[in-house]
């Protein structure tokens, strides 16, 4: 089932850039039952879809102790300045729990991974997309 949220790109601590793998930030007040790393699209207004990794949580690496859940949303293939901007997302798989990760290269690999895993996921989203009937078989 896919689940869809929306909001407004606010400024993060823009340390997504510095880690490699840029977030927008949605203020957005549906998040809490999502959390998670998702795969997944977005809707930028004014740009267009892209592919993307959206990870909703509160960052345990970097804040273990807060509550406040975040939802950020890392597009593939896309770099530009949306702040303000509204983002419209939709989530179609979820990859895996939030982690708590001894250090910042373990989190920039499991990331990497994420977006591995995302743009494998494309080619099925493509025979699904030609052939929506292929999504109703099983084997
Ligand atoms: C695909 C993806 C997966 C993520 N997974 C985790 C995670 O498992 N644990 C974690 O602490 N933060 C995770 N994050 C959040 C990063 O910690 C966060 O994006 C980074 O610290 C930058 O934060 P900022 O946008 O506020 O600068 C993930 C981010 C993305 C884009």
């Amino acid at each position: 089932m896919t689940r869809t949220l929306q909001g407004i790109v606010e400024h993060g601590d823009a340390r997504g850039r510095q880690l490699g793998f840029p977030t927008a930030n949605l203020q957005t007040d549906r998040a809490a039952e999502l959390d998670g790393v998702w795969a997944g699209f977005a809707d930028v207004e004014g740009f267009g879809r892209y592919m993307a990794t959206v990870s909703i949580g509160h960052r345990p690496t970097y804040y273990p102790d807060t509550a406040a859940t975040l939802v950020e949303v890392h597009l593939l293939d896309f770099d530009a300045d949306i702040y303000g901007c509204r983002v419209a997302v939709e989530l179609t798989a979820f990859l895996r729990g939030q982690v708590r990760c001894a250090n910042e290269q373990e989190l920039v690999a499991l990331i990497a991974e994420d977006v591995r895993v995302r743009r494998r996921m494309a080619s099925a989203d493509t025979v699904t997309a030609l052939w929506p009937w292929m999504g109703q078989i099983s084997l």
